[in-house]
């Protein structure tokens, strides 16, 4: 990924600091903050300071070393057991957390009571898990490309970009590896409420890599593909079921519905880190319901340089606001993953499932 033209990643280790960049300042501030302890990490992944299921896959890897390092020798691993369930409460949807947290414990568990090598381990296997994040997109990217080569008006909710992983992204690496191939890609960027990951990250990046754009409201997607102006929908997951079915961020849905109207074509990339073979299907998904400011409210800067919010709903009314929606299997044409595009299906999960 690029910022400004230089080579960055939206999350790293750097002696024992896991430094992030700050997605809630975007578009309008680029800052990198630091996270000194295991808890500084878990609280950014619960306040979104960092957002995307791969990112906050690899945070809670990256945060499990920063226990390690941290955790007493007289009570290694029980410190490292508290830190991995404090990890996991943080959000409950997204596959990837508990997969970066999970690859972590099983490094430190094969160094039984060798509390330095443990150490050692832990910080080796949540590196290995970030950069393994980035490669798996930059290989979607490499299998997505020649569809969308093929198909270049393209509509995309959220944001499923490289801030959402450690590099390249799972729904946009295709898009910039066809870009940078020289396909004249246009990507339709759902506006994505009530967090607006697509107004305020998707278009962001996309800018940064050169690809037109436009930013247009979520229910604006429907309208657009009746009409015949999109080739095809492109979307990220945060968790994928076992038969297939798909968690993403709360609206996929709804476009999945519209484009099968459309008779347009649906797709969902992910790496293999978004399967849970544990979850049987998208019933199974636990849905993160969040605080009802998030739709009552409007964040944004003010022309003074302040980032205010402002209440746009009536002082008396409430609001309910979950964070995904699960799309059904029947409804998406494909999921692209590094190990290949596979149908949504039993069969089909299962051939590109970790073991
Ligand atoms: O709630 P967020 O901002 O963490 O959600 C971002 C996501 O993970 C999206 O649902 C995305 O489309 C999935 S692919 C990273």
């Amino acid at each position: 990924m690029r910022v400004d033209g230089t080579p960055t990643r939206t999350v790293w280790w750097a002696d024992g600091v896991v430094k992030m960049i700050d997605q809630p300042l975007l578009p309008h501030r680029f800052a990198i903050v630091d996270m000194a302890t295991y808890a500084d990490t878990a609280r950014a992944i619960r306040d979104m300071t960092v957002r995307g299921a791969g990112a906050i896959g690899a945070t809670g890897a990256l945060g499990m070393a920063q226990a390690a390092v941290a955790a007493a020798p007289g009570t290694f691993h029980a410190d490292v057991a508290a830190a991995a369930n404090h990890l996991r409460g943080t959000r409950p949807t997204a596959q990837n957390l508990f997969a970066g947290i999970d690859c972590v414990l099983k490094a430190i568990e094969a160094e039984g009571d060798n509390v330095d090598r443990a150490r050692h381990a832990a910080v080796a296997a949540a590196n290995a898990f970030a950069d393994d994040d980035a490669e798996s997109c930059r290989r979607i990217g490499e299998i997505g490309a020649p569809i969308v080569a093929s198909r270049p008006r393209v509509s995309t909710h959220c944001n499923a970009g490289w801030l959402a992983f450690v590099d390249w992204g799972s729904a946009l690496s295709p898009i910039y590896a066809a870009h940078r191939g020289g396909t004249d890609v246009f990507v339709f960027v759902d506006e994505t409420r009530p967090r607006q990951q697509g107004s305020q990250l998707t278009a962001w990046e996309l800018g940064q890599e050169g690809v037109r754009h436009a930013i247009i409201a979520d229910n604006a997607t429907g309208h657009y593909l009746k009409a015949g102006d999109i080739d095809m929908v492109i979307v990220g997951s945060d968790r994928i079921a076992a038969n297939g079915d798909v968690a993403n961020k709360i609206g996929t849905y709804t476009s999945a519905l519209a484009a099968k109207a459309a008779g347009v074509p649906f797709y969902v990339a992910a790496p293999t880190t978004t399967i849970a073979m544990h979850t049987p299907t998208g019933h199974d998904i636990p849905i993160e319901e969040r605080s009802e400011d998030e739709v009552l409210y409007v964040w944004g800067w003010s022309d003074d340089g302040r980032f205010i919010r402002v209440r746009t709903a009536p002082a008396a009314s409430g609001a309910r606001n979950p964070a995904f929606d699960v799309t059904p299997a029947s409804l998406i044409t494909g999921i692209l993953t590094e190990r290949g595009l596979v149908p949504a299906s039993v069969e089909g999960i299962a051939s590109v499932a970790r073991k």
